[in-house]
């Protein structure tokens, strides 16, 4: 599971270092860890008391734009809620267009922007915009 995880995670983070198994390992023996998974593509969170954290979410570059990414993040959001969870809180790039599309399909609406949180490879900075979704 762990290997599958990373291959999935290299294939679609082409700009970001790779989790490798062992950390995708490590993260998963976590209390509240939770991770929903189709062939190609998972999303995996972080329950703490009622809010879910969405720690990654990834879809292989062969396997986009199918609906597998939207599949995952609302099996772990309705999982998550029948765990408890009442919302569910996201950080992600300013510039993601992908993702933001995803987000806003999923109905994420914007509560906080962090200024140059994110630092690229290139020395160049990206806000972090923080997203949330209620879940009742
Ligand atoms: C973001 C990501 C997970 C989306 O995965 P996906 O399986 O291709 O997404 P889906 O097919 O479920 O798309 C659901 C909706 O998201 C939006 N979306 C997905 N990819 C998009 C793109 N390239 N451009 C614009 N909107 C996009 C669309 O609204 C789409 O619905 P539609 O296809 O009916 O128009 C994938 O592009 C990825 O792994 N990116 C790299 C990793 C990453 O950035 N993760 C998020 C970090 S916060």
């Amino acid at each position: 599971m762990a290997a599958d995880l990373a291959r999935i995670h290299r294939s679609a983070f082409v700009n970001a270092r790779p989790w490798s198994a062992d950390e995708f390992q490590h993260l998963m023996a976590q209390p509240g860890v939770h991770v929903r998974a189709v062939p190609g593509c998972f999303a995996m969170g972080r329950l703490v008391l009622d809010e879910l954290e969405i720690l990654t979410v990834a879809c292989a570059v062969e396997a986009q734009r199918r609906g597998l990414a939207r599949q995952v993040m609302l099996s772990l959001c309705e999982a998550s809620a029948v765990l408890g969870a009442r919302s569910v809180f996201l950080e992600v790039a300013a510039d993601n267009v992908p993702a933001l599309g995803l987000y806003k399909s999923l109905e994420f609406e914007q509560v906080g922007r962090r200024s140059g949180y994110y630092q690229r490879r290139d020395g160049t900075q990206c806000d972090a915009l923080i997203l949330r979704k209620s879940l009742t």
